[in-house]
């Protein structure tokens, strides 16, 4: 089987990784990948991913099977819905069901009318409708650009000044162009999150261990959003248990709608949970994997990954034809200092083979390329550094330890990943989740 990956990142390195590991998997080609994707036995290719035109042509010049994207881009602007037009099969949802993801209010509207428990929230895209809908309600208040924002269309604002501030950034200022043309004004919602995904092949959903990301680029979740400082799986707070209640109550009910539609959705469905008192609440959608969160559960994944991707878009998706270490595993994103603002490039990496000479570590780069046969940094994000352990505070042990082994000038990572799922397991978590609910 011929596959092309879709992506640069962490995300992107670890599905190529896993993708090798099937016996059926011939040759990877990687648009655009990285310094870690090429040294999987794949090849990189240098087309961006939002390139539909380029990508079509590489998938239909090297004879793809199965096309594979990791970001969200490529989905929304339709990339299933024109490989599928030129008989190639691409693990993803079509536009209309990456839509999830690409409009806020179009997620929202979906989850109205499946039924999914979700904050209250009014959408506009008039800014003195939101502005009045502000003084109406009063903070705290959570203002969302609709469109896709890299992850920075979202203030949780504490006051009703921040709240018209930030509908202000939105939507007069356009800070994120076309995303802002309209907002989606949400009640604040307090817990703890997880990250819950599903395999998805237009019907049938089988859901994969729990996860979570840290967003917060500090310590103790401060500091600005990041696209995710690390991840573990699974997440204390959501156990295995609670998986199959989880996707009855949050992912196959908008498989139904889709459907329904006349748009399956295919591929992976990520709900971004927030675990109330009163239950857990989504969030968000995800049309894809996360990342970082794809490292550890697909460092988990026991599997032919290309075959259960190959089931999904069948329609034909096999819950028994794959399982999951019972072991916890935990990666540490490595970023260049700064990030997610300024920060330096062409940072000179080493230490990688040391680290994985440790055992049950796996090192996914992110933001990095080989310049003049040096591994150096081209991202914010640079590395994964991923450990397998026999419980949590063993992952977490491995994969610090592992870091210890890479030097990067400049480099910053978060010295915390996984210890709010460690005060959960010893009885001391800081807020109140659905644990048992
Ligand atoms: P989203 O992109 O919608 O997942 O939002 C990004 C982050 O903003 C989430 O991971 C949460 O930390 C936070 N957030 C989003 N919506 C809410 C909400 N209704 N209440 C509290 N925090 C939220
Ligand atoms: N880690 C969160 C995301 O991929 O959106």
């Amino acid at each position: 089987m011929r596959i092309l990956v879709i992506g640069s990142g962490g995300r992107e390195h670890a599905l190529v990784w896993k993708l090798r590991q099937s016996p059926r998997v011939s040759d990877i080609f990687v648009a655009p990948g990285n310094g870690g994707t090429c040294g999987e036995g794949a090849t990189n290719v240098p087309v961006a991913v939002d390139d539909l035109d380029a990508l079509v042509a590489l998938a239909r010049r090297e004879k793809i099977d199965l096309v594979v994207p990791g970001p969200e881009l490529p989905l929304t602007l339709g990339i299933v819905d024109r490989m599928r037009e030129a008989g190639i099969a691409c693990f993803g949802p079509d536009a209309y069901g990456a839509r999830l993801e690409g409009s806020k209010a179009f997620a929202k509207e979906i989850m109205r009318r499946a039924g999914v428990p979700t904050a209250r929230c009014a959408v506009f895209s008039d800014a003195a409708m939101a502005r009045q809908y502000v003084a109406e309600v009063g903070a705290p208040l959570v203002i969302k650009a609709d469109g896709l924002a890299a992850g920075k269309g979202v203030v949780v604002a504490e006051s009703s000044r921040e709240a018209l501030q930030a509908i202000s950034e939105i939507m007069d200022d356009r800070a994120f162009g076309a995303a802002g043309d309209r907002v989606v004004l949400e009640e604040r919602l307090v817990g703890e999150e997880a990250s819950f995904l599903c395999f998805c092949d237009g019907e049938r959903a089988v859901p994969l261990p729990s996860a979570q990301d840290h967003k917060a680029a500090w310590d103790g979740d401060k500091g600005p959003n990041t696209g995710g400082m690390g991840a573990y799986s699974p997440a204390p707070v959501l156990s295995d248990e609670q998986l199959e209640r989880m996707a009855d109550l949050t992912i196959r009910p908008v498989l139904r709608e889709l459907a329904g539609d006349g748009h399956p959705f295919v591929g992976v469905l990520y709900a971004g949970l927030m675990l109330t008192a009163d239950g857990p609440r989504v969030l968000e959608y995800n049309v894809r994997f996360g990342d970082p969160e794809c490292q550890p559960l697909l460092a988990r994944l026991e599997g032919d990954l290309a075959q259960v991707m190959l089931d999904c878009v069948n329609g034909g998706l096999n819950p028994a034809s794959f399982g999951h270490s019972a072991r916890t595993a935990l990666g540490v994103v490595l970023t260049a200092r700064g990030y997610p603002r300024e920060y330096p490039k062409g940072l000179t990496i080493t230490g990688i083979e040391a680290a994985e000479a440790l055992p049950g570590v796996k090192v996914f780069h992110s933001g990095t390329t080989i310049r003049e046969q040096t591994l150096v940094s081209s991202g914010g994000r640079v590395l994964c550094v991923t450990a397998l352990g026999d419980d949590l505070p063993a992952a977490q042990k491995a994969a610090y330890a592992a870091l210890e082994k890479i030097s990067m000038p400049d480099g910053f990572y978060r010295t915390d990943i996984g210890d709010k799922g460690i005060r959960r397991l010893t009885g001391r978590p800081e807020t109140p989740g659905a644990a048992g609910k």
